[in-house]
């Protein structure tokens, strides 16, 4: 029987002993042999099925059952690997099963789901002695944070949108920043001041006060606003309340922690928590630790260095809805919509994409799927083949919900067409009609020529809404496939995971 020893990656946020003594610790924890904790263990092939952001959270986990627990935990995560806790979707698995990393609340696109998922998973897993080391801050060695100057956040969207997208831009001259076509860009965007401050009074503190975290000195309203995540408190919080909490307070607080139907709040933040359990208040340094830290929010850049040179693009969809009777505030896409001033600094870093860049070969055409903000890296895509001159043709699948409103960069799209950058470009706008009408529609529409470019070497991507748009779009391609290729369903299945394993199907989803 061959038995696979999980092993660090060389990115996880470990020095070379910390690399060894986790080797070492996984091999010993899947009955390998640990001998010389140094050495290299022996590795056989591993594959990830559940490493497939289209997944359910229960489909992923029913898919690793049978794994060791890093890999349970693994696939707890919201399979991006988008590096935004400063991890990817498998090193932060194997950190929390090793000890060596404590927050449960670090996948930010997998949100409570996941961190609720992983709980549950440590509950039921065997208590491991936590490795004596500690888990380096939370970015990858390497990566570069520099304080890029903003430059605005222009409305992209007409009168009678129901959305409020930006085009977000950010001046990266003198910063040492640099990226390339598909990567992401990271933001560190504090909490809006009035959370903050509405958080001070529902503790009847002092904002002033100064408080400490990981021997960090500040005040308790600059804490609660740009280090720690009081919008998004994770479980912990909960369960430092219900420490101090009198009976019949400790069984609302159970069923939020347990998220029951009947439950008094539904994903509340602090100040829902404070607001609705006004009796409950554990000490302040209990509630700071209880806190996670406020985590970086990732934007797929939207432009290419070639057309905009130190400069960086975003395309924002601006977060607000209503819950628990209070209106919400996307954390980072308000600050950059509302709050932040045109002119001042904001700490960023690139993070470069994990499979999803043009083909090298200039000549192979692309067809590129991105509704709503999924346009963002496929303006960047359509910039560099026009910059580059490459020859391939180029396909763009875009859609929203209205053409009047909705047409995102319109007069730049026609210009790619205009100028024989943009070969063919299909649109869904979903609420024009009398039937909603979405991309894989018109993916279908036109299954012949989507098969041709398929046959002639295309690279397709996707890019946008992970769980329903990138779900619904690779269910099309595969019946697409199926269809003009005369195939049954196993085998349209296979030669899309071909694609994939190519690099000719990629994914930048969220
Ligand atoms: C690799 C990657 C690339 C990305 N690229 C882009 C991009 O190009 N453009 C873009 O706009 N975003 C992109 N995102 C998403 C982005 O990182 C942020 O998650 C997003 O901007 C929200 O952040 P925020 O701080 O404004 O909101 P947060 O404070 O993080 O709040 C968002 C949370 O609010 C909740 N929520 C949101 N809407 C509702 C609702 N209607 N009802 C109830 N709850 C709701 C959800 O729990 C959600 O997770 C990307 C994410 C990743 C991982
Ligand atoms: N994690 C976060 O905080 C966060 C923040 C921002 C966005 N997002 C995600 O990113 C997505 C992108 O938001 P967005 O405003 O840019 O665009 P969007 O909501 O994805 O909408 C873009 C277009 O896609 C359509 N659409 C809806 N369901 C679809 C499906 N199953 N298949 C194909 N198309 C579908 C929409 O139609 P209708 O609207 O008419 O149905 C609309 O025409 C959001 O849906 C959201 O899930 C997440």
């Amino acid at each position: 029987m061959t038995i696979y020893i999980p092993k660090l990656p060389d990115e996880a946020p470990f020095s070379a002993p910390q690399r060894a003594w986790l080797n070492g610790y996984f091999a010993g924890m899947m009955g390998g042999d640990t001998g010389e904790t140094n050495a290299a263990p022996a590795v056989v092939e591993e594959d990830f099925p559940w490493h497939d952001p289209a997944f359910d959270l229960d489909e992923r986990l029913a898919l690793a059952k049978d794994r060791a627990l890093p890999r349970r935990l693994m696939a707890a995560m919201a399979q991006l690997d988008c590096g935004q806790c400063g991890y990817l979707c498998q090193s932060y698995g194997e950190a929390i099963a090793s000890g060596a990393e404590k927050s449960l609340g670090k996948c930010v696109p997998g949100g409570k789901e996941t961190s609720k998922a992983l709980r549950a998973l440590m509950a039921e897993a065997p208590a491991v002695a936590a490795p004596a080391i500690k888990a380096e801050a939370a970015h990858p060695p390497g990566r570069l944070i520099a304080e890029a100057v903003f430059k605005g956040a222009a409305p992209l969207n007409g009168e009678g949108s129901a959305k409020d997208t930006r085009h977000v831009v950010f001046d990266l001259s003198g910063t040492g920043l640099d990226y390339r076509p598909g990567d992401a860009f990271g933001l560190y965007a504090p909490i809006a001041p009035e959370l903050a401050a509405a958080v001070v009074a529902a503790l009847g503190a002092d904002s002033a006060l100064a408080v400490e975290r990981d021997g960090r000195r500040m005040s308790l309203g600059e804490m609660l606003s740009t280090i720690l995540d009081i919008a998004r408190p994770g479980d912990s919080v909960v369960e430092a309340m219900m420490k101090h909490a009198t009976a019949a307070d400790r069984d609302g607080l159970a069923k939020i922690l347990d998220g029951a139907a009947d439950a008094p709040l539904a994903d509340p933040d602090l100040l829902d928590l404070l607001l609705k359990f006004p009796a409950v208040r554990p000490p302040l340094d209990e509630l700071l630790a209880s806190l996670e830290e406020l985590q970086p929010r990732l934007y797929s850049i939207a432009s290419s260095p070639r057309a905009h040179q130190g400069e960086v693009h975003l395309t924002i969809g601006v977060v607000r809805y209503k819950r628990n009777g209070r209106a919400r505030h996307g954390v980072a896409s308000t600050f950059l919509a509302e709050r932040h001033p045109p002119g001042a600094g904001l700490r960023c870093f690139v993070q470069p994409a994990h499979g999803f860049r043009l083909p090298d070969d200039l000549s192979k055409p692309v067809i590129m799927i991105g509704p709503g903000t999924g346009i963002a890296p496929f303006r960047a895509f359509l910039e560099e083949r026009r910059a580059t001159k490459a020859p391939g043709k180029n396909w763009l699948f875009f859609g929203d919900q209205h053409e009047a409103c909705d047409f995102i960069y319109r007069d730049e799209i026609e210009a790619f067409q205009a100028d024989g950058t943009l070969t063919r470009l299909d649109l869904a706008f979903s609420r024009d009609g009398t039937k909603r009408i979405y991309v894989q529609d018109r993916m279908r529409d036109a299954g012949a020529e989507l098969w041709a470019w398929l046959n002639e070497g295309a690279h397709i991507y996707v890019c946008g809404d992970a769980s329903r748009m990138a779900r619904d779009v690779d269910a099309a391609l595969r019946e697409i496939v199926a269809a003009q290729g005369g195939m049954d369903e196993a085998a349209a299945k296979a030669f899309v995971q071909k694609l994939a394993a190519d690099k000719r199907y990629q994914r930048d989803v969220y």
